[in-house]
């Protein structure tokens, strides 16, 4: 049975607070992606911005994955106990905006990849463009998840249920860095 905020006052808040870190990352990093596509638009690929390349492709290829995980397993199926039309729409919408989102970057990660390695066979003006459209919808998804999904989901996770999304969540990324350091 859902746990109201009011009656759970012992419920850990900080997983929220690592969430809601997670998305000051990703618009950090959205940030710098397109100044790093504009930048190569109007100049052309330097080996500083080479570097960054690699930095971003990286970055996006293992933190959202993981945070996108974090929500589906976690945030999104306590809201889907809800018997509320307004919050089973805006999960069902959340859900498929990890989909969007995920095909947006792979519209990006080509020419990002061939900048990383100092190949310039993209065309950065769709390079720019790609990204703009994905630190939008990135943006509006973002939104959507801080003022309707983490609130009505902190609403209805009891703390037994956070202290198992806490658990798997660290388990996750610790498997995930072992396999990393022997790859
Ligand atoms: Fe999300
Ligand atoms: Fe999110």
């Amino acid at each position: 049975m859902p746990v109201s905020a009011a009656s759970a006052p012992s419920v850990d808040a900080s997983l929220f607070v690592f969430l809601d870190r997670c998305h000051q990352d990703i618009q950090k990093k959205l940030v710098q992606m397109l100044a790093l596509a504009t930048a190569v638009e109007a100049d052309g690929l330097t080996p500083a911005l080479q570097k960054q390349a690699r930095e971003l492709t990286d970055w996006f290829n293992a933190e959202p994955r993981q945070h996108h995980l974090d929500e589906e397993k976690h945030v999104f199926p306590a809201l889907l106990t809800s018997n509320e039309e307004n919050i089973l729409q805006t999960t069902h919408r959340l859900i498929q905006d990890h989909g969007w989102l995920e095909t947006d970057w792979f519209e990006i990660e080509p020419s990002l990849e061939a900048a990383a390695d100092g190949n310039t066979w993209f065309d950065p003006a769709a390079l720019r463009h790609a990204v703009e459209v994905f630190q939008q919808l990135y943006i509006d998804h973002i939104v959507l998840e801080e003022s309707l999904a983490y609130p009505q989901a902190r609403e209805r996770m009891d703390p037994a249920s956070l202290n198992a999304m806490g658990v798997e969540m660290a388990r996750r990324r610790a498997v995930r860095d072992v396999k990393g350091a022997k790859a």
